[in-house]
């Protein structure tokens, strides 16, 4: 199914061409955002946050009313009819008929795909579960190309819950997509890089590592992608105790660093960077989440064109066959059409990329 809308749902939907431009884009309004202080004049934003956010909902509200643009929206569902048992399509659908554009956190893998095969305006995915959050890609990319001048030949650690972490997920999809970019995964084994992401960077010839310590890593890296440990994604607060404080970036770290280390986080930070890291100008972390209020003025701005409809479902129905990803949003919302890619034994869900293998 093709949407007659542009709609994020995943970066990887759309050519790299499309990426640059948004954060060619992004990068001129940060130099000069008051000429675009009329780009959305008339135009609203729904934000529908399932979730809790901080950033990513004030910045797209932020971003939308300094383009000239209104908002409406809900930041706590329990707020909405969503508690009196409404479905996603139907929150979806009548939101859809009030606003030009719709940005959607949920706790479920799949929901914004979900969304956008129903919605009369095109749909952001600003988080879904612990799947993908191509917003923050967005944000984390313009840093780079800002600070480091390239989004290519670049060495990157990523640390913390590699497993969980929805934007180590988006990241290192984008990443894979450029030249020569190396990646060291540091992770305790339990939450390590998903498999269908390694088979991602595997197929994009990209070499990668897995290690256990930051300091094995950090004098190699050109870029040090820091995460907090998901602990709402845990199946038992036993085992996020077990995870929570393995990993702290402190100045003692640092100084085993390159001078020119860039050291990203998408924030919110729990004890993953000592505070003394915040003062030291490799740390920019800060700088990145105000770089994601402008690529998200550029975002919106390019979705409103409506020059790329969106590919959302493309593989077939199998009969006997449902997603087996507990979080995935075809497991509460029944009325979804189920669509899998691939062929042979192994199938794979199209709104959460959950693999299984399939039941004949
Ligand atoms: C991230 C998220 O929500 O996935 N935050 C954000 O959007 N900047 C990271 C996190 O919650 O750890």
């Amino acid at each position: 199914m093709i949407s007659q809308f542009t709609n994020l749902i995943d970066l990887n939907d759309m050519p790299v061409s499309w990426w640059n431009e948004v954060i060619d884009l992004g990068a001129k309004i940060s130099d000069n955002p008051s000429a675009y202080a009329h780009e959305c004049d008339g135009k609203i934003m729904a934000t529908l946050f399932y979730e809790p956010s901080t950033r990513t909902q004030m910045s797209f509200q932020t971003a939308m009313l300094k383009l000239g643009g209104t908002i409406i929206g809900f930041d706590n569902p329990a707020t909405s009819s969503v508690s009196k048992g409404e479905n996603l399509k139907d929150t979806t659908k009548i939101v859809s008929s009030y606003a030009d554009i719709m940005v959607m956190r949920h706790n479920l893998e799949g929901a914004a795909k979900a969304a956008a095969l129903t919605a009369d305006c095109p749909v952001i995915n600003a988080g879904d579960g612990g799947h993908l959050h191509p917003t923050q890609t967005l944000t984390d990319l313009l840093t780079l190309s800002k600070e480091k001048g390239r989004l290519d030949n670049l060495t990157i650690g990523l640390c913390g819950d590699l497993k969980n972490g929805r934007t180590v997920h988006s990241l290192c999809k984008a990443l894979s997509c450029y030249k020569n970019n190396k990646f060291i995964l540091i992770s305790t084994p339990e939450l390590r890089l998903p498999f269908y992401i390694k088979s991602i960077l595997n197929a994009s010839n990209c070499v990668f590592e897995e290690v256990d310590s930051i300091e094995e890593a950090i004098g190699k890296l050109d870029v040090l992608y820091m995460t907090r440990i998901q602990r709402e994604r845990f199946a038992s607060p036993e085992e996020y105790e077990k995870q929570k404080d393995v990993y702290r970036l402190d100045h003692t770290k640092m100084l085993k660093a390159q001078k020119d280390l860039c050291v990203l986080h998408p924030l919110p930070r729990v004890d993953e960077i000592a505070i003394e890291v915040d003062d030291d100008p490799r740390a920019l972390y800060f700088k990145q989440a105000k770089y994601g209020m402008y690529v998200r003025m550029a975002l919106i701005i390019t979705i409103l064109k409506n020059e790329y409809p969106t590919k959302l479902l493309v593989g077939k129905t199998r009969k006997g066959n449902e997603c087996t990803n507990p979080n995935c949003i075809t497991q509460k919302e029944a009325y979804l059409p189920k669509s899998f890619r691939g062929s042979g034994d192994t199938l794979e869900c199209e709104y959460c990329d959950e693999r299984f293998l399939q039941k004949h």
